[in-house]
C-alpha cells in the first residue's frame, strides 16, 4: 500500500466511529482532508453533524462538501474529534503542527470527548522528536525566544512559507519549529514551554489521544481504545 493509500485506509476506519447527530472536530493535514472527504460523503447521504474546523482550510473544504459547521459560540461540547499527526509514540503522545494548525487542533481536542488520530504507518515512532517540534509565538516576541528557546536543547528556525516569506498561522502568528531530537521527558518539555511567555501553544499533545488508527500494508491497527 502507498503512504496515500494507508492514510485513506485510517480515514475510512476513523469516519466509521461517526454516529448521527455528533459534534464533530475536523482535523487538519492530509489525512485530515481524506477523513473530510469521506464524511461529506456520508453528509450528502443523510447524515446529519456539526463539524468545528480547526483551520480555515479544513473550514474550506467542509463547506465546500455541504458539511455544517459552527464555533465555540453555538457549540460547546463536542463528541470526537479526528485528527492527523506527524508522530505518535507508544504512549500515544503526539508532535502536531506540521501544518502550523496546532493551537485551534489542541483547543478542539481539549474540547472533545474523545479524540481519534489517524495517520499512515511512518508516523508511528519509538521516541518522539525526529519531526522538528513546532512551537507557535507572538510575533513580537520571536527573536527573544528563539535564543531562548535554543538553550532548552534544540535547534530553533522560523518557519517560512512557500514563498520564502515567513508562515503566519490562521491567528496571525509565527511558528518556531525546533529540532531537538530524541525527546527524552515530553512532559516536562511540554511543561516548559508552556510556560515561556510569548510562546502561545507547543505541538506536543499529551494525554489528548484516546484511539490511534494507524494505515498499515494490512489495513489498519488500532492502539487505545477500540
Ligand atoms: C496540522 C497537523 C497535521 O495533523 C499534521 O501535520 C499531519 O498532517 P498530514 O496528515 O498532512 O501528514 O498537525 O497542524
Amino acid at each position: 500500500m502507498t503512504e496515500d493509500d494507508q492514510k485513506q485506509a485510517a480515514a475510512k476506519a476513523a469516519v466509521a466511529y461517526i454516529e448521527d447527530g455528533m459534534v464533530l472536530g475536523l482535523g487538519t493535514g492530509s489525512c485530515a482532508a481524506k477523513m473530510v472527504d469521506l464524511l461529506g460523503e456520508r453528509v450528502q447521504a443523510g447524515l446529519n453533524v456539526i463539524g468545528i474546523p480547526t483551520s480555515e482550510a479544513t473550514a474550506k473544504q467542509a463547506t465546500n462538501l455541504g458539511i455544517k459547521i459552527a464555533g465555540f459560540d453555538q457549540v460547546k461540547i463536542i463528541d470526537l474529534t479526528i485528527d492527523g499527526t506527524d508522530e505518535v509514540d507508544p504512549q500515544r503522545r503526539l508532535i502536531k503542527g506540521g501544518g502550523g494548525a496546532h493551537l485551534r487542533e489542541k483547543i478542539v481536542a481539549s474540547l472533545s470527548d474523545r479524540m481519534i488520530v489517524i495517520a499512515e504507518a511512518k508516523k508511528r515512532v519509538q521516541q518522539l522528536g525526529a519531526f522538528k517540534l513546532p512551537v507557535e509565538v507572538v510575533r513580537f516576541s520571536a527573536p527573544a525566544l528563539m535564543p531562548k528557546i535554543s538553550a532548552l536543547g534544540c535547534t530553533p528556525s522560523l518557519r517560512q512559507d512557500s514563498k520564502d516569506d515567513l508562515f503566519h498561522t490562521d491567528e496571525g502568528n509565527y511558528i518556531i519549529d525546533c529540532d531537538f531530537g530524541a525527546i527524552s521527558e515530553p512532559e516536562s518539555l511540554a511543561l516548559t514551554l508552556s510556560t515561556m511567555p510569548g510562546v502561545v501553544e507547543h505541538g506536543l499533545f499529551i494525554d489528548y489521544a484516546d484511539t490511534i488508527i494507524i494505515g498499515t500494508n494490512d489495513g489498519v491497527e488500532i492502539i487505545g481504545a477500540t
